[in-house]
């Protein structure tokens, strides 16, 4: 497969080619591609050097399939002219997630939605990637009515230059500000702009996000997105409440035999899921298992994940894997 990285210089571009390398993915020719800016430079994959050039060159040799992480405004301009040249396209941004013509992909949940027409394929938020793979299960089983979370997420997930701020602010010495205040030794209550109904737009991402990956409008969603000064990894609280009583055994069962899960909750021992652990894994690791004891049929979770791997890079490759698999990309 000729495959592009659209912004492979960037935090999750760069993760992006590691994942590929790692699953063995079966990359015959490998186009890095990025700004006008970096054309010209030299990226490693597997050991050889590839060139980075611009989308233009890009379309022009004519991949089977592109990654995309360079930003939404760079995917609505160049993700249609990808599929116009028959590539489909697998989008990082928020640019298509809420399209109603476009499948929003977790593989774990509904890749099954995923037909020969979809040209353009959204890869969800990555705070949403990790909260659904956990519900999935659970709604199945005992269908959920509200789910609560509240994020606490790491700087990685702003991209470079939010990694540059909390460096620059460990060592004292001033910088470009991704943030509006500073990060280290803080908490900001605000990921991305504010909208009218007092939400910031990555809270309305997870709840939109949310109901459309798990095909279920009726599923009350609410959400509080935090950054905290994390280097990778994003940890969320959530609260789930459903329409059936549970067995906690039962969940922990459930969740043990979740695809892309692994249970991490051994509190008499110490044992929960934290960002550290969380670092360079594909899995989403879920802990803290307890029943919400103010409220009848609801639980607490602990939920972490690498969002540079399972919330970006990892789900956009598996999504790729899966049309491969399954004849929707040219073998
Ligand atoms: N970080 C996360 O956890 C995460 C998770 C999910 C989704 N995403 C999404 O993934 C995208 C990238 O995030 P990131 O954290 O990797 O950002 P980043 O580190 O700032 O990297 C941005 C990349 O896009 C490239 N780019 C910018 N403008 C371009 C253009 N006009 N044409 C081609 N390439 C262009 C940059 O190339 P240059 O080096 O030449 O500037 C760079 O390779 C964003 O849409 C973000 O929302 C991020």
């Amino acid at each position: 497969m000729k495959v592009a990285v659209v912004g492979a210089t960037g935090l999750v571009g760069s993760v992006m080619l590691k994942v590929l390398a790692e699953r063995n993915f079966p990359v015959t020719e490998l186009i890095p591609v990025a700004s006008a800016k970096s054309a010209g430079k030299e990226l490693e994959f597997k050991g050889k050097k590839y060139k980075v050039v611009t989308v233009d060159e890009a379309i022009a040799m004519k991949p089977d399939v592109a990654l995309f992480s360079a930003g939404g405004s760079t995917s609505q301009e160049q993700a249609p002219r990808f599929a116009e040249a028959g590539i489909v396209v697998i989008d990082n941004s928020s640019a298509w997630r809420m399209d109603p013509t476009k499948k929003l992909v977790v593989p774990e949940v509904n890749a099954d939605t995923l037909t020969p027409e979809d040209k353009i394929i959204a890869n969800p938020n990555c705070s949403t990637i990790q909260m659904v793979v956990v519900l999935k299960p659970l709604h199945e089983k005992y269908k959920i009515k509200r789910v609560v979370v509240s994020t606490y997420q790491s700087v990685t997930g702003t991209g470079v230059k939010a990694v540059e701020q909390l460096m620059n602010e460990r060592q004292g010495i001033e910088g470009p500000m991704a943030y509006p205040y500073p990060i280290d030794l803080n908490v900001i209550p605000q990921i991305d702009v504010f909208q009218d109904n007092g939400y910031t737009k990555e809270e309305m991402k997870m709840i939109l996000e949310t109901k459309k990956i798990m095909g279920d409008d009726s599923i009350r969603v609410t959400a509080t997105t935090v950054r905290i000064p994390v280097m990778g990894g994003h940890s969320e609280s959530i609260n789930l409440e459903f329409e059936n009583d549970f067995d906690l055994a039962e969940v922990r069962s459930l969740l043990a035999q979740q695809e892309g899960v692994l249970v991490v909750d051994d509190p008499a021992n110490l044992v929960y899921p934290m960002p550290k652990d969380a670092h360079e894994k594909d899995e989403v690791l879920v802990g803290r298992i307890r029943r919400d004891e103010s409220q009848d049929k609801a639980l607490n979770l602990w939920v972490v994940a690498d969002n540079l791997r399972k919330g970006a890079a990892t789900n956009a490759v598996q999504i790729a894997e899966y049309m491969l698999k399954n004849g929707l990309l040219p073998a």
